[in-house]
């Protein structure tokens, strides 16, 4: 068959920023946003976390400006990390379980000042063991999984009734999205959403992040025996079947950047919301990037978001959540 060259010249709807515009096959807006944020004790204030340019830990006056800036700006979600003073971390991660612990004063303040925005609620115990694991060791520091289960539906029902509106399970136990819905069924909480970080991967992108919640230097050993080997994607499948079945209503896939072939996979094989999260390492990555010269920050960060809308995300975590949205608007 004959080249179509003339009659085909691909570039004619490039050709202006209008016709452009008319093209585009992916949305980006600020409704596509989730915005993790960091919260720590005390009043007024702010830590700049040193791995993370640009990103603080704040308190819960604090994170309820940060809840109005997220309404302002049209991100309709934030999600809450907890940095737990050190004196209350313990090796079974009980102030998971308190319900005056940081992370339900944040939400209750959230929910109370500004309640059309979303809160999601990380589920895993690292921000609250003395040994950084997301759940519960045996005497030869292997984590236990069903033990731990029991302790994250514990957690996710403390969140649960403090207000939080969507439950994220970050752990990587089997069978906790489960244990957790049927948890949620029974206290009435029907229109708690889980969405479960199904495929979340054994990561050296996550370091930043273990610095903002305080768990960086008391990690002993590494998640592999919990967090996913980045070898494999025929078993992300696998992990996203079993917490749909189990009552998830959206999944994440974690780190994003470099897993976007999983998100993919996984739209094209469940068709359901799926999220991803840009990690702390990835943020990391593009500051520097741009403190180097090697790429201009506002489009590297619009360029990497648009590739998670393009590859079937509903939503993406990001640490640029703010700047985004205004870049958008
Ligand atoms: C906790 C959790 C982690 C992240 C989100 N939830 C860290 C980890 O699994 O070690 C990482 C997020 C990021 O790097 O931005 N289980």
């Amino acid at each position: 068959m004959a080249a179509p060259f003339p009659a085909l010249r691909l570039r004619r709807t490039r050709s202006a920023p209008w016709s452009r515009s008319l093209h585009a096959e992916t949305v980006l807006t600020p409704a596509d946003l989730i915005w993790p944020l960091f919260i720590c004790e005390g009043k007024g204030v702010e830590e700049p976390v040193a791995s993370l340019p640009g990103v603080s830990r704040w308190s819960v006056d604090n994170i309820v400006a940060r809840g109005r800036e997220a309404r302002d700006l049209g991100i309709p979600c934030i999600a809450l990390f907890p940095n737990t003073p050190h004196d209350r971390r313990t090796d079974d991660g009980a102030e998971a379980l308190n319900p005056d612990n940081l992370m339900c004063r944040a939400i209750r303040a959230l929910k109370d000042a500004v309640p059309e925005v979303g809160v999601l609620t990380d589920v895993a115990l690292d921000p609250y063991t003395a040994h950084g694991h997301d759940g519960l060791l045996d005497a030869a520091g292997y984590v236990l999984n069903d033990a731990t289960s029991d302790v994250l539906v514990g957690q996710a029902l403390n969140q649960a009734r403090a207000g939080a509106d969507i439950i994220a399970p970050s752990d990587m136990m089997d069978g906790r999205v489960g244990a957790i819905r049927a948890a949620l069924e029974d206290e009435g909480f029907v229109n708690a959403q889980i969405m479960a970080y199904s495929a979340k991967y054994a990561s050296a992108f996550y370091g930043p992040f273990r610095d903002a919640v305080g768990s960086r230097g008391l990690l002993k050993g590494d998640k592999k025996t919990y967090q996913m080997d980045y070898a494999n994607a025929e078993e992300a499948l696998r992990e996203v079947a079993a917490d749909l079945a189990e009552g998830a209503d959206s999944v994440m896939v974690k780190p994003g950047l470099p897993y976007l072939d999983i998100i993919r996979r996984v739209k094209e094989r469940f068709e359901v919301p799926v999220f991803a999260y840009q990690v702390s390492g990835e943020y990391a990555m593009i500051e520097a990037s741009a403190a180097a010269g090697a790429g201009d920050r506002d489009a590297l960060v619009v360029e990497t978001l648009m590739a998670f809308k393009r590859a079937g995300c509903s939503g993406v975590l990001t640490y640029h959540a703010a700047h985004a949205a205004r870049l958008l608007a």
